[in-house]
């Protein structure tokens, strides 16, 4: 493993991803390979612009020839694939591009890797595939049994990754991350959403009863633990990266405004979202026993995520125009309007 391509690196997780590589490997040249799309953002990646093992590479990996160019170019021996659209609510809204990038996107970068002779090929999934459970804890074994369209297209690129395994014998592995969070997070995923709508002392549009569960997981976490898999991972198998720290949207959404001062009345209570999954959990235990550990629990990674958004206002505010203000009238004009207060 020399040249690597982080794809998707522009964004939240990827971006944390290459600021850890790009500072634990000197050895390693990083190559982010990313469209900026509304949600790729190069100021993520300013922390590390200037290091002499990391570049930058602007294109799609749904174009094969320009992912075929970028592996030559770069003698790229490995692939990390974060490249996704990756938001519940605009998969919802608009499918299409979930199908271009999580499902098209992984089959041509998984086609042209195994043309180009790569090693290993590392698709960072989510969770999300197992869909809705409503007790226990999911395995790496369980069925797929995705609820949205963005969960659907992201089983459709891991299965491409099993018959790319299986048929070609491409070492692939994968990874299931739960719900992330952490600074750079693209202000529209609930926590650096209602962070920074509370700071403005904006509604925050809690949906449903808001005692849906998801199992919280810090973004540096995350990119370790894509680290180990990635080293220590065994060919064609998958690896849960759970937070192990479940807890209800109402009380996530409690401690932000708790931590900021701001009163429980900004909350709420809209229509929920459609398919709305109750309840997502795994166990980490396959990838703990390679050795990763979470360094993170929820309340000193909450704590230091808002605190991040409050001193980093810089980085949130330029976002929250132009297509943002679009998205958030199109998805929250009519639940606003609709609301109910906290009750
Ligand atoms: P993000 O939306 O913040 O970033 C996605 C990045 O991919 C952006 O930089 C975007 O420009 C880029 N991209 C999109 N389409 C592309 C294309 N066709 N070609 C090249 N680049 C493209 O997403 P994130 O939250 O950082 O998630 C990264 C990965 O982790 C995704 O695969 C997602 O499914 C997975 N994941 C996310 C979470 C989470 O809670 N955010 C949890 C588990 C797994
Ligand atoms: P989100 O951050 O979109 O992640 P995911 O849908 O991938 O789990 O949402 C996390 C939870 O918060 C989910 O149960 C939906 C809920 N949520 C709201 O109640 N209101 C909102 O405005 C958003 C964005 C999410």
């Amino acid at each position: 493993m020399k040249n690597i391509l982080v794809t998707g690196g522009a964004g939240f997780i990827g971006s944390a991803f290459i600021r850890h590589m790009v500072a634990t490997y000197p050895d390693y040249n990083i190559i982010c390979y990313d469209k900026l799309t509304y949600a790729g953002n190069i100021d993520n990646l300013l922390p590390v612009s200037d290091e002499p093992n990391y570049r930058f590479e602007r294109g799609d990996i749904a174009d094969r020839a320009a992912v075929h160019t970028a592996l030559q170019r770069h003698n790229i021996d490995t692939i990390v694939n974060f490249a996704a659209e990756s938001h519940v609510d605009r998969s919802i809204l608009s499918p299409d591009a979930f199908i271009h990038t999580d499902v098209v996107g992984a089959y041509i970068l998984l086609d042209e890797g195994r043309k180009h002779g790569i090693g290993r090929f590392c698709q960072v999934s989510t969770d999300e595939v197992y869909g809705d459970i409503d007790e226990g804890l999911s395995v790496e074994g369980d069925r797929f049994l995705p609820n949205s369209p963005y969960a659907a297209s992201k089983a459709g690129g891991e299965l491409m990754l099993r018959a790319y395994q299986v048929t070609y014998g491409m070492d692939t592995v994968i990874t299931r991350g739960s719900n992330t969070y952490g600074p750079y997070q693209y202000p529209e995923k609930l926590i650096p959403f209602f962070t920074t709508e509370a700071l403005d002392d904006r509604p925050l549009p809690l949906y449903g009863d808001g005692l849906q569960i998801r199992d919280w997981l810090y973004v540096d976490d995350h990119a370790r633990g894509v680290d180990c898999i990635l080293h220590r991972g065994k060919t064609g198998e998958a690896y849960n990266l759970a937070g192990e720290n479940q807890r209800h949207n109402i009380e996530v959404t409690r401690q932000i405004l708790e931590q900021l001062g701001k009163p429980p009345t900004l909350i709420r209570h809209v229509p929920d979202r459609e398919g709305h999954d109750r309840r997502y959990a795994m166990t980490a235990a396959k990838a703990r026993a390679l050795g990763w550990q979470r360094a993170y629990n929820f309340e000193r990674g909450l704590a230091e995520t808002v605190r991040w958004y409050v001193e980093n206002d810089w980085w949130w505010r330029k976002i929250k125009t132009g297509e943002y203000l679009a998205y958030y009238q199109s998805q929250y004009s009519d639940r606003l309007a609709a609301a109910t207060a906290a009750p």
